[in-house]
């Protein structure tokens, strides 16, 4: 890295660690009427999102992963945090940000997972040994760190030999973007397996559709990526098995039953990569 891209990623790191402080998820505790931690709240919260995004359950083998050592980059508003403490993992949380730090560390004190160890720190520079976890999981985090590329590798060098990760990242080829940029991503969708990554961000009306906080504010870095691109990132890992997921809720897709959009709508369209990876 030349220290021209060092300052630069320095700049990114400090805009994620500030906005990522508001959980994410805030908007939607809101909606909910959650204004507390109280594990009440957090149990109203956490029935909400494994309702919303069911396959979860079979993306992360939450049963599993009992007294793994397991790594979860980006812990947001904790939900999936809590489920792998309460499977009898030992427990690390790792977000650049303080407030999702904080709640994970409060939901692991709530549960008693008393040597769970939550950090805030970068994925990119991750305060860990090489080889060092059974397991892996990033939900929605590794787009946003400003370079998706070196985020992979470094999940690739944390774990094990054998050792398993569970990434999500969004999909530049979903109902989303086929609907607002039609050209641009069946371009990119058929170009994709022929050119190397270039790490294409959103730009501001792209990125706040997927991430906003309470004040309307998009992320300010998200990364895009095809099923093909994805899989050229994955490269240094010996399986990789990747499978689409996720149709919002907007327009007249709210209408539309959840069960049949999850069915059948978004293993074809979704919005997210769901990335099953052996190193
Ligand atoms: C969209 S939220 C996803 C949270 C949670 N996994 C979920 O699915 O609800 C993204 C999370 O990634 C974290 N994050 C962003 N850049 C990061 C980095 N470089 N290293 C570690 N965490 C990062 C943010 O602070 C935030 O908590």
């Amino acid at each position: 890295m030349t220290t021209e891209s060092i300052a630069d990623q320095d700049e990114i790191d400090a805009k994620n660690a500030a906005f990522w402080d508001e959980l994410c998820g805030s908007q939607l505790a809101q909606q909910i009427g959650i204004s507390d931690d109280s594990p009440a709240s957090l149990k109203k919260f956490d029935d909400w999102y494994f309702d919303f995004y069911p396959y979860l359950y079979r993306h992360i083998p939450f049963a599993r992963m009992k007294t793994k050592r397991v790594l979860e980059v980006g812990l947001g508003y904790g939900t999936v945090s809590q489920k792998i403490a309460e499977s009898g993992a030992h427990y690390h949380g790792l977000d650049i940000a303080a407030g999702p730090v904080g709640m994970a560390a409060h939901r692991c004190r709530l549960i008693g997972a008393n040597d769970a160890i939550v950090q805030q720190g970068s994925i990119l520079n991750p305060p860990f040994d090489d080889d060092t976890f059974d397991w892996v999981v990033a939900i929605g985090c590794l787009h946003h760190t400003g370079n998706l590329p070196d985020a992979i590798k470094a999940v690739e060098k944390l774990l094990k030999p054998g050792g398993q990760a569970m990434i999500m990242v969004y999909s530049a080829a979903s109902y989303r973007q086929f609907a607002s940029e039609p050209i641009r991503t069946s371009m990119r969708k058929l170009g994709s397996g022929m050119r190397a990554y270039s790490a294409p961000a959103g730009d501001e009306d792209e990125r706040v559709a997927y991430d906003a906080n309470l004040k309307g504010a998009a992320a300010p870095q998200t990364e895009f990526v095809t099923k093909s691109e994805l899989r050229q990132l994955c490269k240094g890992f010996s399986d990789i098995q990747i499978r689409a997921e996720n149709i919002g809720a907007e327009g007249i897709l709210r209408f539309v039953p959840r069960p049949f959009l999850n069915r059948w709508v978004g293993p074809r369209f979704g919005l997210d990569l769901y990335c099953s990876l052996v190193k």
